[in-house]
């Protein structure tokens, strides 16, 4: 079992984790994942490592509500509960850590953050700045109150770029907005981008930064399953090839990646994501009444 030792609100229906996982915090790396399961009636949840702390054996996971199974794990854990799986490391680190160190100090990194993305985009970030690499990072939200980590990430970049869709806090607009605006117009060169959110965020600063050519890495955060390339549940198609996000991700050139396919495949199963809402809901009075008739 894995016991919470620290979780935090951060913004509506976003919840950070500490969990005690001393196996996963020992060998964890920035751009790999876990996937978590509550107790035996669990969903299997994958989730990009947001930080790790390898002396108190920490690791650190954010959850957002989208369905039954996160809306069980945020409403009914807290510190000190535990959650029955913590599989991982799962998953490749991030292509910048496999990089010559000596290289990768004379590139200019831009980090593309939205929403969640915010999360694993973090530890990236992180990991370069104790290198002494300062990279930008440009973080998109839909508004104030859904901006994430900004301390955390302000304390680790160089120039952080928060923008929000209606202009409540930072830049008014959307990142590819932002983005363009520092290339185009303030004349900011970049040789390599790392893009982390939602699905079609990512399609279009792919597009973007295709045209404004700057090679582009985009973290996949496609459906799974097992985790582990047996299922097939991740699979998606790059460069006109098949690749799994579970083990040859989840890290894909996103220039190369069909977006289009894995966002349709991504809908397809809304409707049995609010059937499983339905399900977990009736789990939860179930388990009520259990322990009403049980004192
Ligand atoms: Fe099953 Fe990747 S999650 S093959």
């Amino acid at each position: 079992m894995f016991p919470i030792v620290k979780k935090r609100q951060l913004a509506e229906n976003i919840f950070l984790f500490d969990v005690l996982a001393k196996r996963v915090a020992a060998k964890c790396q920035p751009g790999e994942f876990v996937i978590v399961k509550q107790d035996k009636r669990g969903e299997r949840i994958p989730l990009t490592i947001c930080d790790y702390d390898r002396e108190a054996g920490t690791v650190t996971i954010v959850i957002q509500v989208i369905g039954g199974s996160t809306k069980l794990i945020t409403e009914d854990l807290n510190e000190g509960d535990e959650f029955m799986d913590f599989v991982g490391p799962l998953g490749n680190a991030s292509d910048l850590i496999e990089e010559d160190l000596e290289e990768l100090k004379k590139k200019k990194i831009l980090f593309v953050a939205g929403g969640l993305g915010t999360a694993p985009v973090y530890p990236q970030v992180k990991w370069l700045h104790e290198r002494g690499i300062y990279a930008d990072v440009v973080q998109g939200a839909k508004s104030k109150d859904f901006v994430i980590l900004e301390d955390e990430l302000k304390s680790v970049s160089g120039n952080l770029y928060v923008c929000t869709d209606d202009g409540s806090y930072g830049f008014k607009g959307l990142v590819t907005d932002k983005v363009k605006d520092l290339v185009v117009n303030e004349g900011k060169k970049y040789d390599h981008c790392v893009v982390i959110g939602p699905m079609i965020m990512m399609k279009f600063v792919a597009l973007l930064t295709k045209e404004l050519g700057i090679p582009t890495i985009a973290s996949m955060n496609t459906i799974m399953v097992d985790g582990t390339g047996m299922c097939g549940a991740c699979r998606l198609s790059v460069g006109n090839e098949i690749k799994f996000a579970c083990v040859d991700g989840p890290e894909f050139d996103g220039h190369e990646v069909n977006f289009d396919v894995l966002m349709s495949r991504n809908s397809f199963y809304k409707a049995t994501e609010r059937e499983r809402d339905h399900d977990c809901r009736m789990q939860k009075e179930a388990k009520a009444l259990e322990t009403a008739a049980t004192v």
